[in-house]
């Protein structure tokens, strides 16, 4: 790697998503995002489907083992993500709205609590948009109506005051229909008085879309606003295997998002989804696509890698 780790070589966190069992089993992995990061997202491990899977029955092994790492290390981290349609366990998504309401609140406030003065931000909602920029029809909008996104920042800021509250999405890097739906509802959000600070922008692309326009543009809206930005998710996938010229086509597109989020007051992170291609989960969800990202399967940095921290 470079000789100076990339977390050092900024003033912005620099992150990456981290799986608990990969954190206890390798040592190789362990030790290169130790040196290279200094902010961690649990994957998986703080979603309800992992927390509660049974209800009332909480386990929470996995996100206890990434914080107590965080803290020993020095790193911030990103909870992810409190209200999700997916991995959404089915005995919520079965209860009754008044039900629901209830159950919704007390998972937010027992969560929150739970890492109190320990989780820089949250990623409070994730995904709610649909891409041309209507409200996502999940279950929590059937049952509670739009309404519960006001609701779930407030609780989770009374359970944490000092907890920096997100709302994330995907493909919401450029300007378009989703992202312009994400910039309206947090400014009526903000001119209510709802306690929401900022918007994760997750930065999963694929060399094949082309880079999404008016990236910078987008970020400078919402510091205009007055919200923070992060760049919570980013990867690069390509047609795998592989080449060369793929390598430096993905090497320019996280370039171009990580120059952007410095070329912006307000955009305070940059988040991996993960950092080798190695455990990612890209090849699962596209099949013929991977090596999405900054690290090799072996550890080894990848032009990406050298783009950012040359
Ligand atoms: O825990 C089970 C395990 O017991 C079983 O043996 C194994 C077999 O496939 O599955 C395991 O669960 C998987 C889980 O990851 C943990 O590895 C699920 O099947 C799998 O669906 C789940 O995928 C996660 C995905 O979210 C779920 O939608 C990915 O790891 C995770 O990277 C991904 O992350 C999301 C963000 O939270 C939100 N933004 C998009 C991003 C990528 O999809």
């Amino acid at each position: 790697a470079a000789s100076v780790p990339l977390k050092n070589i900024t003033n912005r966190y620099v992150g990456s998503a981290v799986a608990a069992t990969y954190l206890a089993s390798e040592s190789d992995y362990r030790a290169v995002l130790t040196r290279e990061f200094d902010n961690v997202t649990p994957e998986n491990e703080m979603k309800w489907g992992t927390v509660e899977a049974v209800r009332g029955q909480y386990d929470w092994s996995g996100a206890d083992a990434i914080v107590r790492y965080a803290q020993r290390t020095h790193k911030t981290v990103r909870g992810h993500t409190l209200v999700w349609h997916s991995q959404l366990p089915d005995w919520v998504a079965a209860l009754p709205a008044d039900e629901l309401r209830g159950v919704l609140r007390d998972h937010i406030t027992t969560e929150v609590k739970r890492y109190k003065g320990k989780i820089r931000a949250w990623d409070v909602v994730n995904e709610i948009f649909n891409e041309d920029g209507t409200r996502r029809d999940t279950v929590f909008r059937q049952k509670l109506g739009d309404g519960f996104v006001a609701d779930v920042f407030r609780w989770a800021h009374a359970a944490d005051p000092g907890a920096k509250l997100y709302l994330n999405d995907y493909n919401i890097e450029g300007v378009n229909p989703k992202s312009d739906a994400v910039y309206d509802l947090v400014k009526t959000l903000r001119r209510q008085g709802v306690p929401i600070d900022g918007v994760g922008i997750q930065g999963h692309l694929s060399i094949q879309y082309g880079f999404p326009g008016e990236y910078r543009a987008n970020l400078a809206r919402f510091a205009r606003i007055g919200v923070e930005t992060a760049v919570t998710e980013a990867d690069v996938r390509i047609p795998t295997p592989p080449d060369p010229a793929k390598l430096a086509t993905q090497a320019s597109y996280f370039g171009q998002l990580w120059d952007g989020c410095h070329a912006v007051s307000r955009c305070v992170e940059f988040t991996t989804w993960g950092f080798t291609d190695r455990h990612s989960w890209v090849p699962d969800v596209f099949p013929g696509e991977g090596a999405a990202c900054l690290f090799d399967e072996n550890l080894h940095p990848k032009p990406a890698y050298y783009r950012l921290n040359p």
